[in-house]
């Protein structure tokens, strides 16, 4: 160049060459910064995206089976919840869990057994009912029961807080009753029945039943005494075996001969179509789909045929205790497990 001097020229060629460099070296900085940003974004979405689908994949505790007591004062020969411990949670334990429950998304228990009148002749569990519903506020509290200890009193002094009780009753001839062991002495289960029926009518209790269908009733037509006793809900549940329960070495019942087949069970299901309130359960649809508690109150998981136990709610809380209770939410949603489940919505005639 003209009037440049070489040291001039070089001094210019260098500082043009850094100052490409430096836009260069900016430009990539940027993107590579831009690039990260939205990597970073991308990431951080993801993560609280499996974050909430982890939450979802926690399973909601909505409606819960509490067998608080496994002794009774039955022997039905299919049971598959038996008296393999005497233990009962103290009263402010149980009421512990139950609030951890309602803190956890239940909106419905239901308290079984064993016998759960039994206890403190149904006083414990009348306490837990009415903590239930006027403390805890739960949509809906419901009891399992066979029926032979409910006293009167108890309907006077604890019916408001009840949302519905469930008698079982799986034969409408008190002879097959007894050889099933759905009794106690020579009292008769059906008359129990009907007395309780017209108290949960008095008493403004929505009224449920429960039968089991086995060899021993299978071929037994049902209609009319359904149709009279006109429960809100009639469970039918196909016999079940459960390890550990009601069948193999362990077990304190053997309920291999109660078993029916799914073609008998179906066949049971078809000449009782025309009731409308009967609710069928499988064993296909029963085994996984209620969360179970125990006495500890720790989950049931009887996805291997039998009762696997998870650690108590009381020691690692709800969450860690439910993701091993093997509960199918599908299938419970399936076999209907969400209905009208609290009694000022049922509209009954009372
Ligand atoms: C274990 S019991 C406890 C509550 C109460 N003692 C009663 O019998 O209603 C709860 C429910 O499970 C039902 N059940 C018992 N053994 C069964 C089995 N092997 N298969 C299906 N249901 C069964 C009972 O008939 C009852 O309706
Ligand atoms: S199913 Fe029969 S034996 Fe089992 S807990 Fe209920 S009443 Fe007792």
């Amino acid at each position: 160049m003209p009037g440049v001097s070489a040291g001039a020229l070089l001094e210019l060629c260098i500082s043009t060459i850094l100052s490409i460099f430096s836009g260069v070296f900016s430009k990539v900085f940027s993107w590579s910064k831009g690039t990260c940003g939205v990597t970073n974004s991308l990431v951080s979405d993801a993560n609280s995206q499996s974050e909430q689908s982890k939450d979802l994949d926690v399973t909601t505790p909505t409606s819960v089976n509490y067998h608080f007591t496994r002794k009774c004062n039955y022997k039905c020969g299919f049971c598959f919840h038996t008296a393999k411990t005497s233990f009962v949670l103290p009263l402010e334990e149980a009421k512990k869990g139950l609030r951890l429950l309602k803190e956890a998304g239940m909106e419905k228990i239901n308290f079984s057994g064993g016998e759960p009148f039994l206890h403190d002749r149904g006083d414990f569990l009348g306490k837990m009912v009415q903590y239930c519903k006027a403390e805890l506020q739960l949509p809906s509290v419901s009891i399992v029961s066979n029926g032979s200890m409910i006293k009167e009193k108890w309907f006077q002094k604890y019916g408001d807080f009840l949302d519905i009780l469930a008698i079982s009753c799986d034969s409408f001839d008190d002879e097959t009753n007894q050889m099933i062991g759905r009794c106690q002495g020579n009292k008769s289960h059906i008359e129990n029945l009907f007395k309780i029926r017209s108290w949960c009518q008095q008493y403004k209790v929505a009224f449920k039943i429960n039968s089991v269908i086995n060899t021993f009733n299978v071929h037994e037509d049902m209609t009319e005494q359904i149709n009279q006793l006109n429960p809100v809900r009639w469970k039918v549940f196909q016999c079940l075996l459960i390890d550990g329960e009601n069948a193999g070495e362990e077990a304190l019942r053997e309920a291999e001969r109660f078993v029916i087949t799914d073609q008998q069970f179906q066949d049971f299901l078809d000449h009782h179509s025309a009731v409308s309130c009967l609710v069928p359960e499988s064993n296909e649809k029963m085994r996984n789909s209620y969360l179970i508690l125990d006495e500890y109150m720790r989950f049931l998981d009887c996805r291997e045929g039998r009762k696997d136990p998870s650690r108590s709610i009381l020691d690692v809380g709800v969450k860690d205790a439910i993701s091993f209770s093997g509960f199918d939410e599908k299938m419970f949603l399936k076999r209907g497990g969400k209905y009208v489940w609290s009694k000022a919505d049922m509209k009954l005639d009372w």
